[in-house]
């Protein structure tokens, strides 16, 4: 009875316990992301989530790695899993969790159009394919903000529409040299244009509701090494270039990621430098959201978590081990990965796959070809044009279109910054549709060299395991020449040039042009020349070439860059006057290689294999080092069909009180319809430590201005504009003194001034002071 009544006890205590912990387990629910805080699903993560949410969900085994040294490899196919499936060719995603409502992101390339696979797997029907919008040195070239802001937002809707969370871009490194193959990502040499440019694209894409990577943080200048290349900068440098151009773009466009750089900075990974990635980025410039490494970038996981590095991309089986081991051993703290974990959920909120977005795969691509050829058109720049040769006159019905880049015409550089995209109007294509004859036997005579020489290349290249070299110029006969100048109203010759990551541009033959083309356009020029008949060169280019040699025998010259997958059209709207050229240089053209104030420590030390680079040129990038120390650029400037006066200005008072007003007028003076941009430069007083002669500090352009009208344009300057980083006390400072401000279309065509003084020292801002170089920088020219 007893047993009885204890084996009924013992019954009722399971069936008591059995439902109490029925009843836990329904009101303790495992939290949720979005139900519960943040700090609630931390609290719930095992390690091993924590660990696996910080590291991205690629599954290559660990490389072999030299010790200390990042080897950037990621292995083929970087990414297999569920979100794989979700879009295929995107370039990573981070880890799900179910088990507590936390969706995996799908990050996605690149800074000229959404860069995915086109055709998947069993689906036949529909393909994927993106805008190819302009390259970024191309949307600099606008000057024009809110152009780049309409790229961004039509971007961002295609990003959106393809199931993706993240963008990897815009890309927003200095122009220091130009031979980095990477330059046509890029925006310019000046930080303000950079950032403010990078800036709109950002506020255009994430207006979508997705989110974008601000990348390479930091000082990614060159493609030479770019995984263990060490870049000894100054802290001036730094900060008045080289972070300039993040800190505009982060603080007024809030981007939702930063990715740091592949490089080394004075003596660190980027990835795993606290003093950059907390001190810098999170508690001087307040960034709220997470930090990515490059694709296999940084050496240890550990050190990348400790210092803020928050998302370790494309992510390995081996890190998620070291981190849990790291936290195990008191190598990481659990708050620090707690904090890491916080800045991915917070960004994970915001994202359409955690908001299940439905989207469509089918993005409006025939809309944003249009918001793409209108980007490019506003970027391209006239350099030169001699006897009206351009717009092409009434009277030219034909056109014989020399240069492989005529008929394929090249819409953005290599690697990451390419898009896969349904076509790309050649320039011979963009005329034809425009109305002009193009001679069809130089068609038939350079489409078949390409595809004939472009499968021999790719025959010998996969035999020999490596990537297919450029297809040389095909080199017409003198009497194909001669015959062309008989038969057609003009020339038009297109020089072409490609680049991308993982290398920089040859200087014999990328740089400059081949002895053959040089002598190929020389010939060109003579023949038709001799029959009164103008020859006109289009550079279809991602960055800086040499123009000796070949530039004066072209009767006009324009400057087309990488203008996306509408190029030809984009093109023929300029040539054929539909829009007039209002694009100007933000990068500069010099006379010669050697004038480049980095050229003598690029891409560094020892030669042919450098492991590090001195930036001994300081601040004197670009146009501060050729206007500072007089030396005369090849082009600094853009022309138009029209012209421009640039008049009355007016400053709020000559004496600065905290903000600056100055306004001027704007006038089109031509008998065409035109857009004008307006620099406005300013030279500070030089007593307490050395400074550029002067320095762009706001810019402007004006709407299609017509023939006599006007517009005024105001600029405003504040105290922190007028600053310099005074190395000594870690401090922006604006000095007393007498300043000067230059308003006009270029630095060196500067139409108005007006002085202003300031009466006493300001301090702007006290920063950390941190990356200081480890070793003595040999200063070239006091710009340290
Ligand atoms: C590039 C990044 C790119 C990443 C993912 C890297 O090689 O440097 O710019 O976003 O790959 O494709």
């Amino acid at each position: 009875m007893s047993l009885c009544k204890n084996y009924a006890t013992s019954i009722m205590l399971v069936m008591l316990t059995a439902s109490s912990i029925t009843v836990k387990a329904q009101t303790k629910p495992v939290p949720q992301l979005g139900k519960n805080t943040i700090q609630e699903v931390i609290a719930a993560m095992t390690l091993q989530e924590k660990c696996s949410l910080v590291v991205g969900s690629g599954k290559a085994p660990r490389p072999k790695m030299k010790a200390g040294v990042s080897s950037g490899y990621v292995a083929p196919p970087p990414m297999i899993g569920k979100t794989e499936r979700k879009v295929p060719g995107a370039a990573g995603n981070t880890t799900a969790i179910p088990r507590l409502g936390i969706p995996s992101l799908v990050l996605s390339d690149g800074p000229a159009g959404v860069r995915i696979d086109p055709h998947r797997k069993g689906d036949s029907t529909h393909t994927y394919f993106a805008t190819a919008f302009p390259v970024g040195t191309l949307l600099a070239s606008t000057w024009d903000p809110s152009v780049v802001e309409g790229v961004g937002r039509a971007f961002g809707n295609e990003v959106k529409e393809y199931g993706i969370d993240i963008l990897l871009a815009p890309g927003v490194n200095i122009h220091r040299n130009p031979l980095n193959g990477r330059n046509f990502e890029y925006y310019s040499e000046d930080p303000l244009v950079a950032g403010k440019m990078a800036a709109a694209l950002i506020n255009g894409v994430q207006s979508n509701g997705v989110g974008t990577s601000i990348k390479h943080f930091d000082a990614n200048n060159q493609e030479t090494n770019r995984n263990s290349v060490n870049a000894i900068i100054s802290q001036r440098a730094l900060r008045e270039l080289y972070l300039k151009n993040f800190r505009i773009a982060i603080t007024e466009s809030q981007p939702w990621t930063v990715m740091s750089s592949y490089n080394k900075l004075n003596g660190t990974y980027t990835a795993e430098r606290h003093d950059l990635i907390t001190t810098v980025l999170r508690d001087e410039w307040k960034f709220k959201g997470f930090v990515m490494t490059d694709w296999g970038g940084g050496y240890s996981a550990v050190a990348e978590e400790r210092a803020g590095n928050d998302l370790i991309m494309p992510g390995r089986p081996d890190q998620i081990e070291d981190l849990m081991s790291a936290v195990q051993h008191d190598s990481l703290s659990m708050k620090v990965l707690d904090e890491n974990v916080a800045h991915i959920l917070n960004i994970i909120l915001k994202s359409p796959s955690f908001k299940k977005y439905a989207y469509s795969d089918k993005p409006d691509l025939k809309a944003h070809a249009m918001v793409s050829r209108k980007a490019a058109t506003e970027g391209m720049i006239l350099l030169k044009n001699e006897d009206h040769a351009l717009p092409i006159s009434k009277n030219i019905k034909s056109i014989a279109a020399f240069g492989n880049a005529s008929y394929f015409t090249i819409a953005g550089g290599t690697g990451s910054g390419d898009v896969n995209k349904a076509y790309v109007i050649s320039v011979a294509k963009g005329l034809a549709n425009a109305g002009y004859t193009l001679d069809a036997n130089l068609e038939t005579s350079y489409t078949t060299f390409i595809n004939d020489t472009t499968q021999k290349l790719r025959a010998i290249a996969r035999a020999a395991h490596h990537w297919p070299g450029p297809v040389p110029e095909l080199i017409a006969a003198d009497e194909t020449i001669n015959q062309k100048a008989d038969n057609s109203d003009m020339a038009l010759i297109t020089i072409g040039r490609n680049a991308g990551e993982g290398s920089d541009r040859n200087l014999e033959t990328n740089y400059t042009l081949t002895p053959n083309e040089q002598q190929q356009i020389k010939k060109i020029a003579d023949s038709f020349h001799a029959k009164g008949k103008k020859v006109v060169i289009v550079l279809n280019i991602g960055g800086v070439i040499d123009m000796n040699g070949w530039k004066d025998n072209a009767d006009a010259i324009l400057l087309a860059w990488q203008p996306g997958e509408e190029a030809g059209n984009a093109i023929a709207d300029i040539l054929t006057g539909k829009v007039d050229p209002s694009g100007k240089l933000a990068t500069t053209f010099p006379v010669k290689y050697e004038d480049v104030p980095s050229a003598k420590n690029f891409p560094g030390l020892p030669a042919g294999n450098p492991d590090h680079v001195v930036y001994r040129e300081g601040i004197y990038v670009g146009y501060r080092y050729y206007d500072t120390y007089k030396v005369k650029p090849m082009y600094e400037f853009g022309l138009s069909y029209t012209n421009f006066s640039i008049n009355n200005l007016k400053i709020s008072s000559p004496v600065f009180s905290g903000l600056l007003t100055a306004t001027v007028t704007v006038k089109n003076t031509g008998k065409v319809a035109g857009k004008e941009v307006v620099q406005v430069y300013i030279s500070a007083p030089t007593k307490t430590i050395d400074k550029p002669a002067q320095e762009l500090k706001a810019f402007g352009k004006t709407r299609l201005l017509q023939p006599g009208e006007s517009q005024i344009l105001t600029f405003k300057i504040n105290a922190a504009d007028l600053a310099s980083f005074h190395t000594d006390a870690s401090s922006w400072i604006t000095d007393a003194g007498n300043y000067v401000l230059k308003a006009g279309a270029s630095s060196r065509d500067i139409r108005q001034t007006a002085d202003f003084k300031v009466s006493k020292t300001i301090v702007v801002e006290k920063d950390h002071n941190v990356l200081k170089p480890e070793v003595a920088i040999e200063d070239e020219y006091k710009g340290n």
